[in-house]
């Protein structure tokens, strides 16, 4: 088993990851838990897959349980949800000193820990991420929240989880098209902290070759990103970095009003045009655009950017959060595995 010990202030958790971890998950929870009520917020498709595995797994251990499962979806992060969830913890009882088990991909990870931050001013959580990006991303650093109409994330809180438990071998339930949008942010990964870790991603090819090696992959992710949160938890300088790519990317799916694009494709289209850009303004190692584009195509992302009304896509960019007072702090690369905080506006994108 790949252990991670994560120090943010007072607060250290684990990160487990094995193939197979959920076959042991009741005995991992118990380690970490002695209180006896537990709730679990999935979605629809990982309750299909796992709701019965876990369940069993924590009665087993002769835990009370009881399952909420949500439509899957973005649109699933809504007050209306948070709502209907908060009602069905009142139905069970479920005290502060309870537990709440995530079970899901970003959606799930980001509502449940939303939940556990705000229920009772608190209950504590475990992140059970399915999805890749949910397992190399959202489910470190404590991120949790929800939508309001006029935007993704706009509520939220940095609430640490208690644990992160990481079953690599679940990714083999997810689609073609979800497990490509987490390979943009596994590659980015490698673009802002690791060329070795780049150029081992490029040596790989096929799905099966990358789940060959998953456990590792997903390590070495969880290892960037619990250094970049230890050193900023609050998104105040390092931890912006983890957002190359997405001022672009965010832009994109909101062009396209959060359909028919994952996130991670429009990440990984976000990667190569602000990469583009800033080697024509002579700021990144020349030949690091292609070096990307050339992956993105490896892994069968699209790097293209088909949107015909740039003004929209500008004016979507000026709503980014990381748009404040005017100043737009964007990422750059200066070289594969260099990444830098750069001081701009939305018209750096203007391409
Ligand atoms: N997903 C970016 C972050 O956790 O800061």
């Amino acid at each position: 088993m790949r252990k991670i010990s994560v120090s943010i202030g007072e607060e250290k958790y684990p990160i487990l990851i094995e193939n197979g971890l959920l076959d042991q998950l009741g005995k991992e929870i118990k380690k970490i838990y002695q209180g006896k009520k537990i709730v679990i917020i999935t979605d629809q498709n990982v309750n299909d897959h796992y709701g019965k595995k876990v369940v069993n797994q924590l009665t087993g251990e002769g835990f009370t349980t009881k399952i909420v499962v949500l439509p899957p979806g973005e649109s699933t992060k809504s007050f209306d949800n948070l709502q209907n969830i908060y009602n069905e913890l009142l139905e069970f009882k479920l005290t502060r000193s309870d537990l709440i088990i995530a079970l899901g991909g970003g959606v799930i990870g980001d509502i449940a820990g939303f939940v556990a931050a705000t229920f009772l001013r608190g209950v504590t959580f475990v992140q059970i991420p399915t999805s890749l990006l949910a397992q190399v991303d959202s489910s470190v650093g404590g991120k949790v929240g929800i939508n309001l109409p006029q935007g993704k994330n706009l509520v939220g809180a940095f609430c640490q989880p208690t644990a992160v438990f990481i079953d690599p071998s679940v990714l083999d339930t997810l689609t073609g098209k979800f497990f490509k949008g987490g390979m943009a942010e596994v590659i980015k990964y490698g673009c802002i902290k690791d060329k070795a870790f780049f150029n081992l991603l490029k040596g790989l090819s096929s799905r099966q070759e990358i789940m060959a090696h998953i456990e590792e992959i997903v390590y070495d992710c969880c290892m960037i990103k619990k250094k970049v949160v230890e050193q900023d938890e609050k998104d105040q300088g390092e931890r912006l970095l983890l957002n190359f790519g997405h001022t672009l990317g965010h832009a994109i799916e909101k062009c396209h009003h959060y359909t028919g694009i994952t996130h991670g494709e429009a990440v990984a289209i976000g990667m190569y045009h602000t990469t583009l850009r800033s080697e024509q303004m002579g700021m990144t190692k020349s030949g690091t655009a292609e070096n990307i584009k050339e992956i993105l195509i490896q892994y069968g992302l699209p790097y293209e950017l088909n949107i015909k009304d740039r003004h929209k896509l500008i004016g979507a960019i000026g709503l980014d959060k990381k748009n404040t007072g005017g100043v737009l702090k964007e990422i750059l690369l200066t070289d594969i595995g260099e990444s830098i905080i750069y001081d701009t506006t939305c018209h750096f994108f203007e391409i």
